[in-house]
């Protein structure tokens, strides 16, 4: 009986895992349906386990494998810990392959705090605060504090310290640095694309082209986006003259109606002609202790031509 029960959860495991490989697609439709209220609540009370959250970020770097913009997750302990149980510690984190790390995301589950500040020391010894809860469950939360990143120019690796403010009952456990860490080609490369304006020569008289957009989620109100950071998700600028890129016939015909008869008839206009879908984790947005790994279609421009 007892192996019977034990086949049964493996296959439900298994079940769940080629689900959770089938990553939910965003749409537009989703996207214009977000309600920046709810996105706010969601971030008052987010509670994802460290658990959840390798688990998520494992399938997600998976998928990432057979794109153009390959991502690994790597999970660091403390060196050391100074001041533990105190309710005031200092954690020490050794952070390599910085050049690579995209962003940096400190987990810790805190208990028995009424409050908690999570500040980062820098290096002539002054902190920053990186995360505050004024109003903390005495059972406990996952706190989540987005870490600074030592500037890679200087060394590949860093000590960090991060000091933990939670008052004298609380304790922190399991804290953990999670690195997201790009893989393309064992170095930071920027992608390149067919149409970049890079390659034209005459800057002042771009021809229709795909200009780099350096996309920081956290920076355009979608902090619930966990992964990637940022992402260079393109435009299409410049002039649409004859023979050059057009994506129909229809819009050779404009380009010589704007020619001859300019005051009716405006040159066609220089957008994306072909996109790429995006792999993303994000938290839930009705449970607080899940994230959701998502197939974003239709994100990343890639090629612009006129139309
Ligand atoms: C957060 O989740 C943990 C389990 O991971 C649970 O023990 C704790 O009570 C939760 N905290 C809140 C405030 O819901």
């Amino acid at each position: 009986m007892m192996n019977k029960v034990g086949v049964l959860l493996g296959v439900l495991e298994a079940v769940t895992i080629l689900i959770g490989v089938n990553a939910q697609t965003v749409e537009l439709s989703d996207l214009l349906n977000r309600d920046p209220e709810k996105i706010a609540e969601i971030m008052k009370r987010v509670n994802v386990s460290q658990v959840e959250y390798t688990t998520k970020m494992g399938v997600y770097t998976k998928m990432t494998q057979e794109t153009s913009r390959p991502r690994r997750l790597s999970s660091l302990s403390p060196t050391k810990v100074e001041g533990e149980g105190s309710g005031n510690e200092v954690l020490r984190f050794s952070l390599t392959e910085l050049s690579l790390t995209e962003g940096a995301l400190l987990k810790m589950f805190v208990m028995g705090a009424s409050s908690v500040s999570v500040y980062q020391v820098v290096s002539d010894g002054s902190e920053a605060l990186v995360r505050e809860i004024a109003e903390m469950s005495p059972g406990g939360l996952w706190v989540d504090s987005h870490l600074n990143l030592p500037s890679a120019s200087i060394s590949e690796s860093s000590e960090i310290a991060i000091r933990v403010d939670c008052g004298s009952n609380c304790k922190v456990l399991e804290p953990s640095v999670n690195l997201l860490i790009s893989t393309s080609g064992g170095r930071p490369t920027r992608q390149t694309y067919l149409t970049d304006c890079a390659n034209q020569r005459d800057k002042l008289n771009l021809q229709c082209c795909r200009q780099e957009m350096m996309v920081i989620f956290k920076k355009i109100g979608m902090e619930d986006v966990l992964a990637p950071y940022n992402v260079d998700a393109g435009f299409c600028e410049g002039l649409c003259s004859p023979r050059l890129n057009l994506r129909y016939e229809h819009t050779y015909i404009q380009v010589l109606m704007n020619r001859y008869f300019p005051l009716k008839t405006p040159p066609p206009c220089c957008a994306p002609s072909k996109l790429e879908s995006l792999q993303v984790t994000k938290l839930n947005a009705d449970d607080p202790t899940k994230m959701d790994v998502l197939n974003w279609n239709n994100m990343i421009v890639t090629e612009c031509q006129c139309v």
